[in-house]
């Protein structure tokens, strides 16, 4: 588990510090000699063995360029000639952004004041214009969980004809006992479209691999988006080998967890606001004059995160990610 080690801290996009599994690395050194060839016109294989891992009917599996290629389809199928996209503010960029860009209207809901989703105030947004609704559980940039209940019951406060994105990049950091029963739901509620990505716990940003979990119907909608020889071929290479190493990626999983805990803890020892994250990062709550001298501190120290308008949220990295954050940050508030 080697880090990178490029300039400085890359805390800001929420990657994971290690490189993939040498079993991965292999797979992905071999498959590089076909690199003349093509991948699929359309992807058919990846779908099949994401399906086949999750025991679901490959219909019900549409994959993309991250979980960023497979949003800018359903916004592409959902969101444009000015359809309202009802979202949280903040939220992952990609929402407001791919919105915006398929001629559609990002209609947000402010947080609640502990960084989650206010459920409520979102349904109670969705008018007759609304053409698509997302939550993200765990949410960025606060790391908060939407429970099952809450989710269950947000579902039925939205009408059966508005889509649902509920966005799981984060999920395999989130303890099972915690996690929506997302194949379950989606089986009950055909409005709804399970998101997800092999960039963050599996380590594979920088190949593009995101995939939708959904009603055939809404699947092969968001499908007819698909770029033809659009899916990196390496793609299908590297998902076979990640599920064939699923240990050492779970092992990955608990270590950033564990830096997590210390993360959190370390700032809650200097007094600091910090929400539970079940994600990758942690979210430093902090007033307005503040923001500004951390986040100066932070960039001094060659560690990068992001800014939000009522604090920084820190991509949980390696050990020593870790301690360079708590000892700038001390020496901030101290
Ligand atoms: C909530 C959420 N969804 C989706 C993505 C996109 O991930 P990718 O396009 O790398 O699969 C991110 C990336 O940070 C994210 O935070």
């Amino acid at each position: 588990m080697a880090p990178l080690a490029p300039l400085g801290h890359q805390l800001q996009l929420n990657e994971n510090p290690y490189g993939p599994p040498a079993s991965v690395r292999e797979a992905l050194s071999r498959a590089l000699s076909s690199a003349n060839r093509y991948p699929e016109f359309l992807p058919q294989r990846l779908p099949r063995l994401i399906a086949e891992r999750l025991g679901v009917d490959a219909d019900r599996i549409v994959v993309g360029a991250g979980a960023t290629g497979v949003i800018m389809h359903i916004v592409q199928e959902f969101g444009s000639g000015g359809a309202g996209v009802v979202m949280a503010t903040p939220t992952f960029d990609g929402y407001p952004i791919l919105t915006t860009m398929s001629g559609g209207r990002p209609m947000t809901v402010p947080l609640t004041p502990d960084g989650r989703q206010d459920l409520d105030a979102i349904a109670d947004a969705i008018d007759e214009r609304t053409r698509l609704v997302v939550l993200c559980s765990p949410h960025n940039p606060t790391g908060a969980l939407i429970t099952p209940r809450e989710f269950e019951k947000f579902l039925h406060r939205v009408p059966a004809t508005v889509p649902v994105v509920l966005d799981e990049a984060y999920v395999d950091f989130v303890p099972g006992e915690d996690r929506i029963e997302a194949l379950a739901l989606v089986d009950r509620h055909p409005n709804l479209l399970v998101l997800r990505t092999f960039s963050k716990a599996y380590g594979l940003a920088a190949l593009r691999v995101g995939y939708a979990i959904g009603d055939p119907e809404l699947i092969e909608r968001i499908a007819r988006w698909q770029l033809p020889f659009g899916m990196n071929a390496l793609a299908e290479v590297a998902v076979r080998a990640c599920y064939a190493a699923e240990p050492e990626i779970a092992a990955r999983v608990s270590v950033i967890a564990g830096h997590r805990h210390r993360l959190t803890a370390g700032l809650r020892e200097l007094g600091l606001s910090v929400p539970d994250s079940y994600a990758n990062f942690s979210y430093l709550t902090l007033p307005e004059p503040d923001i500004d001298r951390v986040a100066a501190a932070l960039a001094g120290a060659e560690i990068h995160v992001k800014r939000y308008p009522t604090g920084i949220r820190i991509t949980v990295g390696d050990r020593s990610a870790t301690d360079a954050v708590l000892a700038t940050v001390r020496s901030t508030v101290q």
